[in-house]
């Protein structure tokens, strides 16, 4: 199954046993200014998980748009990505644990064909000082699948990510309980920064295992929530049932809900048997087009082609919702993701402008779930456009300073310079000079970082989102 058909098969699943399907919000959330970006499906259910009525029905299902801005800086491995699809169901206050565990399973081997002995899962370890038991209901629901499915299922304390880095998997081990840092979910992350008055409450984590190929030594031995690539997370099945209240205790809400998120680029690429979700249906396309416009292929340089897929897709999507290129909050994310977006194509070649056919072919990958992309095309097209032309002036202009520097050595207080007074990319200097046969100082970095402390400390208390550099 490609990402298109899982995403149509999901809904259709969903809507089967009894689910709304509702439509998806904005990736700017309008009512919660907590948050700059929609992460999370459950963020525009907040009230309706504390109990209020939803119009729609306590079975609802939706795929939504999400943005995590937080993970900009690591687009550009196999697995990371700003702007991903979050499969969403919800309870609320109707099935729980029996119900939601057995769905998932059901889907995603009856359904969408994963082999099961790939699967493993991760549950709440309890925590005395708050009064939440180990979710051992959740282990053996898990248990009972497995089995019904010819798999015995071991099951492992594990309590910390480093704990499990230091042990590992032991054989027959598929059901693992991790402390709160791992198996609990609100909006603000573990039960320790659970904001006041959220839902909140313990989850089950589904984890398709990419086998021994994938896995990364340098993370410690394998275990389903370590980050060394063998295991990738596709899907974490909320079950909220707490309040957190003003005094940081948790009390039961009285419904209990199910909040589940399943990445869609994950579950794809799991699908794929392949851990760069890259590949998959959404972002293989994207991929191809811009190998076929800067000459350069995934092969050779897989980090350059999907910052820019990533970045791009990221970015259409808020144009889309209305977000503008600018300096500060949504506006600033969203300049920081076009403008990394033209100074990596710039660094492989690609220094035309690229983005009609590429905002034509994300509309187009969209067609069927989103096809608000389609109907705003001209007007997406024109805020990008306008954005990469500013940007190119930045760029020439930063050049034509920068061969002012022909014949001397580039120290890390004249990058800073051009990036200060033109706003020219430290990386691009450096790599411009080189290009013009300008030395560079081994030290650069040094000096630069220096330099742009000493403007902090002189900036300090003025604005706190400014645009730098984009980096
Ligand atoms: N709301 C569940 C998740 O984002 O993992």
């Amino acid at each position: 199954m490609d990402a298109h058909d899982i995403r149509s098969s999901f809904l259709q699943f969903q809507r089967d046993r009894g689910h709304a399907q509702i439509t998806r919000a904005s990736l700017t959330p309008k009512h919660d200014p907590s948050t700059l970006f929609t992460g999370s499906g459950m963020q525009a259910l907040l009230p309706y998980l504390l109990g209020q009525e939803h119009p729609d029905g306590h079975r609802l299902v939706d795929s939504q748009p999400c943005l995590r801005a937080q993970d900009i800086e690591n687009v550009g491995d196999n697995r990371h990505t700003t702007f991903f699809e979050m499969l969403g169901n919800w309870s609320l206050g109707d099935y729980f644990k029996e119900q939601q565990i057995r769905w998932f399973f059901e889907f995603l081997v009856d359904v969408v064909g994963l082999d099961p002995a790939r699967i493993s899962v991760t549950c709440f370890i309890g925590d005395a000082e708050h009064g939440i038991p180990r979710d051992d209901e959740a282990a053996s629901i898990w248990q009972r699948v497995f089995a019904e499915k010819g798999i015995e299922a071991g099951i492992a304390s594990i309590g910390s990510q480093a704990d499990g880095d230091a042990r590992g998997v032991r054989e027959g081990e598929r059901i693992f309980f991790y402390d709160s840092t791992e198996n609990w979910w609100s909006r603000g992350g573990d039960l320790f920064t659970t904001p006041l008055g959220d839902p909140c409450g313990p989850d089950s984590e589904v984890f398709y295992d990419f086998g021994p190929d994938h896995h990364d030594p340098a993370f410690g031995l394998a275990h389903p929530a370590s980050d060394s690539g063998k295991f990738m997370e596709i899907g974490n099945q909320v079950f909220m049932q707490y309040r957190r209240e003003l005094d940081g205790s948790f009390t039961p809400l009285e419904q209990r809900n199910v909040d589940f998120g399943g990445g869609l680029e994950r579950i794809a690429a799991a699908s794929l048997g392949t851990p760069d979700v890259y590949r998959i249906s959404l972002l293989a396309p994207i991929v191809e087009t811009l190998e076929r416009l800067s000459g350069t292929s995934y092969a050779d340089d897989p980090h350059s082609l999907r910052i820019i897929a990533d970045h791009l897709r990221g970015a259409v999507f808020l144009a889309s919702d209305g977000v503008r290129p600018s300096n500060k909050e949504q506006g600033y994310v969203m300049r920081r993701l076009l403008r990394r977006a033209i100074r990596t194509a710039y660094g492989i070649g690609l220094r035309d402008s690229f983005f009609g056919a590429v905002v034509d072919q994300i509309a187009g990958l969209y067609e069927d779930a989103f096809p608000e992309l389609a109907d705003r095309r001209d007007e997406i097209l024109e805020v990008l456009l306008r954005e990469e032309a500013s940007f190119r002036r930045t760029l020439q202009a930063g050049l034509k300073a920068l061969r002012g520097f022909e014949g001397r050595t580039l120290t890390g207080a004249d990058v800073f310079l051009l990036s200060d007074t033109h706003g020219f990319p430290r990386e691009l200097s450096v790599e411009e000079a080189e290009r013009l046969g300008i030395a560079v100082d081994a030290d650069w970095e040094l000096e630069y970082d220096s330099a742009l402390q000493a403007q902090r400390e002189r900036s300090r208390g003025s604005s706190r989102l400014q645009v730098a550099e984009p980096s």
